[in-house]
């Protein structure tokens, strides 16, 4: 895992750990083939005591990347395509009940893929599709496919996760991109494509990023919608659909240099910024070279719900509210539910800040107003609004229909803004908080769970390369869950800014 320091005692564990499996038999090392292709009535079950984060059934040609079991976080399970040399899951299946990594899965194909938990049921299948055989290309793509070459009725590229491979196209009707902890999102429309905050289980989704094609035509209403690829010269390609018309590139840093034989990626992080990515043989990690958000402030949620986010050389979290939380960021839990439920009675407390904007405030509706009272005074009448932000300026006054995140420091005595607060007894109602023990029996389980993973990943590496001559399926790099990304990693090398 990430951290720097290794405890002893795990170490020792892990070793033992090691030697224990180093002695197992190893599946494969008789000689066999990794398996290329599934039929109808395969079946293969996950153990549920598998030391390992990944467990492959089946595997590309090219040996790059393989689809199966993969652990997520301490113990849920789903089913991905993994890239091999780096560990990182391209596709995964995301059911919507997740399945537990204790409990034994089944993945089965017959006709459909399907992944069945014993006493639980199906929690994920390709739905409505009838197929004879699956198989993972070499492009990565998982296809379900029908004898003599008669279609490809299901593909993994034609439902995303929060990644994009070199050749996948991603169009209006594609299912959109959702980044791992589903707060963010990535859809086409005609002409352009967005980023998109999901609040209330996707019913409100503010945009906060829009990309217009340059030479689409909005007006136009007999040209066909535009789509977007990765392609392996370095840039994203907008084409309208129907053919390969290019209306625009995303051109990456990397485009100038001519990098050839790169695998790219680009994802939809749990920070919100859409970035691509790229791995050359020999890579050690993940290079980035393109962001669609440059500067940290401009990020959504960087400084968590009731967050200010100060730009500058090296740009501060600050709290719009008196915090309770010790460590800052985040100021506040984040809200899931809206204000309309209470019935009788104000639910909420009143912020004012002034000398505060929001950084997409171009992608939200307006109203007008000669003062920063009747701004106000619209947000607090309906109980959807979370906050207003006005601008003395033009009279512009932004309405926030969703709970509110961060707000960006600007030095203008012009730009106010007004924030409810849900209240204490509310909030709390919420139940964000675990009690002291309960937090302590977690820590230690995620140090056990964390170590054990580690192990697999040791195991794992090293049965693939028995198996195969490169790659590795070790775990570690990619799949630590989700994490708080805070301004200092947003600064580091690896997001550096464009200059
Ligand atoms: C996939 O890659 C392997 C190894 O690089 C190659 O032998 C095979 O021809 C490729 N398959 C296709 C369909 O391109
Ligand atoms: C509208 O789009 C279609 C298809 O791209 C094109 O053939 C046509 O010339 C366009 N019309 C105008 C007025 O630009
Ligand atoms: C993507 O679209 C292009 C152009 O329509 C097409 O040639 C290509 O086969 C498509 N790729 C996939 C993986 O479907
Ligand atoms: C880029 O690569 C192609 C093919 O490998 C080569 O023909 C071309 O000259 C290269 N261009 C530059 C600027 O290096
Ligand atoms: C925040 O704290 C200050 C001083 O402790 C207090 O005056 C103010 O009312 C507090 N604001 C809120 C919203 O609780």
């Amino acid at each position: 895992m990430r951290e720097g320091k290794r405890d002893p005692a795990i170490a020792v564990f892990l070793a033992a750990v090691f030697v224990a499996w180093a002695m197992l038999p190893i599946d494969g090392a008789d000689g066999q083939e990794p398996v290329m292709q599934l039929s109808n009535g395969f079946t293969a079950t996950h153990s549920a005591d598998a030391p390992g984060r990944f467990e492959p059934v089946l595997f590309a040609p090219n040996g790059v990347f393989a689809f199966g079991f993969l652990r997520v976080g301490s113990a849920s399970l789903d089913l991905a395509v993994v890239h091999l040399p780096s560990s990182f899951p391209l596709w995964r299946a995301t059911p919507d009940r997740v399945a537990d990594w204790s409990r034994p899965a089944t993945l089965s194909f017959d006709r459909r893929l399907v992944l069945t938990v014993p006493e639980v049921g199906e929690l994920w299948t390709t739905l409505n599709v009838v197929g004879d055989t699956v198989a993972l290309l070499n492009s990565s793509d998982l296809v379900i496919r029908l004898f003599n070459g008669r279609g490809t009725p299901w593909r993994s590229f034609e439902n995303p996760s929060d990644t994009l491979v070199l050749g996948q196209n991603f169009t209006m009707s594609s299912p959109p991109l959702i980044s791992k902890n589903r707060r963010f999102s990535l859809r086409f429309a005609k002409t352009y494509m967005a980023l998109h905050m999901e609040f209330y289980g996707g019913r409100t989704r503010p945009m906060y990023w829009q990309y217009t094609a340059r030479e689409a035509q909005p007006e136009n209403a007999t040209q066909p919608p535009v789509y977007g690829r990765l392609d392996s010269r370095g840039f994203f390609g907008l084409y309208l659909l129907g053919g390969d018309q290019s209306v625009d590139m995303l051109a990456f840093d990397t485009f100038v240099r001519n990098l050839t034989g790169a695998f790219r990626r680009m994802t939809l992080d749990d920070d919100g910024n859409l970035r691509a990515y790229y791995w050359t043989e020999g890579s050690k990690a993940w290079t980035s070279d393109y962001k669609a958000i440059t500067g940290p402030c401009e990020l959504p949620t960087s400084c968590g719900a009731y967050g200010l986010c100060v730009p500058g050389g090296a740009p501060k979290c600050q709290c719009l509210i008196n915090s309770t939380a010790s460590i800052s960021p985040p100021c506040r839990a984040e809200d899931s539910t809206d204000l309309c439920a209470g019935g009788g009675g104000q639910l909420f407390d009143v912020v004012r800040r002034n000398w505060v904007s929001l950084a997409y405030k171009e992608q939200l509706p307006f109203e007008t107003y000669k003062t920063a009272a009747e701004c106000e005074q619209s947000c607090a009448a309906s109980c959807s609004c979370w906050g207003a932000v006005y601008n003395g300026g033009s009279g512009y006054c932004y309405l926030l229909d969703f709970p509110v995140e961060t707000v960006v420091y600007e030095a203008d005595d012009r730009k106010v803004g007004y924030f409810k607060v849900r209240k204490a007894q509310q909030q709390s109602a919420a139940g964000r908080g675990m009690p002291p023990g309960v937090t302590a029996a977690v820590v230690v389980a995620s140090l056990v769970l964390a170590s054990l993973a580690v192990a697999g990943a040791f195991i794992g590496w090293g049965r693939w390369q028995r198996q195969r001559r490169a790659g590795g399926v070790g775990m570690e790099q990619e799949l630590t869950p989700g994490h708080y990304r805070d301004l200092k990693s947003m600064d580091s090398p690896n997001n550096s800014f464009k200059t």
